[in-house]
């Protein structure tokens, strides 16, 4: 009989451009882990980029499939999940979270995001937005993201410390 019950799945979230997917992947690799990353799991099930998933059935329908598919793979076991930067907002994948998952929001300043999101065309839902729009939206997520498990001040860090620091914060659960 196998008595040594696993732990909770580490899951990140944080704005687009908060290193999600690459600091996930770091993760995973050291905890020995799966890793998952959401955004990935809908391209790859629907064929389709963001961008053109967006563009061609609306927010709504990218959504519906965002929350279908983190809830399957939320469920899985000894997994590190990247959630994309608004699959936090649906309360379903929140209320989910908060019971099973140790969730760890990666802040960055507004400043750090801006820059990054400007340089990716794969990000539908800034594309029409100016930098002040585009900070609005950051802080309004903010008081969502703030519902995490733990909070990282990821600036000025390196990722090496971003990640040890995650792990000795799991590892104390
Ligand atoms: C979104 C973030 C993206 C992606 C989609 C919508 C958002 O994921 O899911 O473009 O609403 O913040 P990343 O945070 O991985 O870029």
């Amino acid at each position: 009989m196998n008595l040594i019950k696993s732990k909770k799945n580490l899951v990140l979230i944080g704005m687009m451009g908060s290193g999600k997917t690459h600091l996930g992947a770091n993760l995973a690799k050291k905890l020995e882990y799966k890793f998952y990353d959401t955004d990935h799991l809908i391209e790859n099930q629907t064929n389709l980029n963001i961008s053109k998933i967006f563009n061609d059935f609306g927010e709504k329908y990218f959504r519906d499939l965002e929350e279908k598919i983190t809830l399957d793979v939320l469920k899985k076991k000894n997994s590190v999940i990247s959630l994309g930067g608004g699959g936090y907002l649906s309360n379903e994948i929140r209320k989910f979270t908060k019971l099973s998952c140790f969730t760890v929001w990666l802040k960055w300043n507004s400043k750090t995001l801006i820059d990054r999101v400007k340089r990716n065309k794969n990000r539908p839902i800034i594309s029409n937005m100016n930098n002040l729009e585009i900070k609005k939206l950051i802080e309004k997520r903010a008081k969502i993201y703030s519902q995490s498990n733990i909070k990282i001040n990821c600036e000025g860090k390196s990722k090496k410390n971003i990640v040890n620091r995650i792990i000795e914060l799991y590892e104390k659960l």
